[in-house]
């Protein structure tokens, strides 16, 4: 039987995309041999990565002034990455800090230059976004750095910071392809694959091309950005499995309406979820209602005990994963794309019946 599975990544994928894979993967087409055997180099693994390439662009309708990477190294070495690539003209960039992933974000930027850090929301454990304001991004920087969805507190950005022109770079780990977007708004747009995308080992960039060739000569071959966008990231070997399934992923979102119809879809997931925390007099949501996340909802009950007790029923009815991050306690239901509105309402049934008899 195949689970509710809420984690926060590695997350769920769509079922439709398990079973093709599946049906694929001892040979793929005409091929003879699975995806995971390919070549890079091959005809068949070239069409696979620019049909992933060219739906994505549908998708998300990025245009040809930016650039689409398939990278590895996580979200995690984007935080290395950005800066080294892009703090070289001012040598400064603007971080807001909106948790945890946005505080690893920063310690990397400083090994690169100086970061200013105008807003934070850490006084109150993250459970809010804060206001932001152009007079915040007065000076020369070269970019600004947010995280538009906050994975583990479970907010999210309603509007963007009006930066003044200064390019803005956004981690969407946890909310690419979720709600429609302007890429335009953006210099650069990085996310780790396993929550929205695919499986792990692959992280996606969207740069805009005037951003790429800004490294310093000295910087290493595999951190350039440039290198991988001149050899359509097949400068080494990509993680040609991850990406071939990525590509099954942005078919199948292609297939059920897109962007718009997931966005509508994870709204109503979410209001479903939301509303009844806002109606349970035994569980409480953590974060501040006007910020609150489409894709991660932390909740608790405020007893460790029952937390725990509601986790270990949750397991018996086939709900996994729910477990709150550490630094927030309590429970945590991400609701990706792919997680199905069905999920979402027996989460709910099993939580009113907890509540019943708690
Ligand atoms: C917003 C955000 N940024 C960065 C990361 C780190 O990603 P990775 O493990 O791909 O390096 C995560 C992982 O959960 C995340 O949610």
């Amino acid at each position: 039987m195949r689970v509710y599975n809420f984690s926060a990544g590695p997350a769920c994928l769509p079922e439709a995309v398990l079973k093709k894979a599946q049906e694929e993967l001892v040979i793929y087409g005409n091929s003879g041999m699975s995806v995971m055997e390919m070549s890079h180099r091959s005809a068949d693994f070239e069409e696979i990565i620019h049909r992933a390439e060219r739906d994505l662009r549908t998708l998300m309708n990025i245009s040809d002034d930016y650039s689409v990477l398939f990278l590895q190294g996580g979200a995690s070495l984007q935080f290395a990455m950005v800066p080294l690539n892009l703090m070289t003209r001012h040598r400064r960039a603007y971080y807001v800090n909106t948790g945890m992933w946005s505080k690893k974000a920063i310690a990397e930027a400083k090994k690169v230059g100086e970061v200013i850090v105008p807003a934070s929301s850490e006084d109150r454990t993250f459970s809010y976004i804060p206001e932001l304001n152009a007079d915040m991004f007065k000076g020369g920087a070269d970019y600004v750095h947010i995280t538009p969805n906050n994975t583990i507190y479970g907010t999210r950005y309603t509007k963007l910071p009006d930066t003044g022109g200064l390019p803005i770079v956004a981690d969407m780990s946890s909310c690419i392809l979720s709600e429609v977007i302007n890429v335009n708004d953006y210099g650069l747009i990085y996310a780790g694959a396993q929550k929205n995308i695919g499986p792990a080992g692959l992280t996606v960039v969207i740069i805009r091309k005037d951003l790429i060739g800004r490294a310093p000569a000295n910087i290493p071959t595999m951190l350039d950005y440039k290198t991988h966008a001149d050899n359509g990231s097949l400068y080494n070997t990509p993680p040609t499995y991850a990406i071939y399934i990525a590509g099954l992923v942005f078919e199948h979102l292609l297939k059920n309406g897109g962007v718009p119809a997931m966005q509508k879809l994870n709204e109503q997931k979410a209001k479903l979820l939301y509303d009844y925390l806002d109606s349970s007099s035994l569980f409480k949501g953590t974060a501040e209602k006007k910020d609150r996340s489409l894709m991660n909802v932390p909740f608790v009950t405020g007893s460790e005990e029952l937390d725990k007790k509601f986790i270990a029923r949750c397991k018996e009815e086939g709900i996994v994963n729910i477990k709150g991050h550490r630094s927030v306690g309590g429970m945590r239901a991400s609701i990706y794309n792919a997680m199905p509105i069905e999920g979402v309402k027996k989460l709910i049934e099993v939580m009113k019946d907890f509540e019943k008899n708690a």
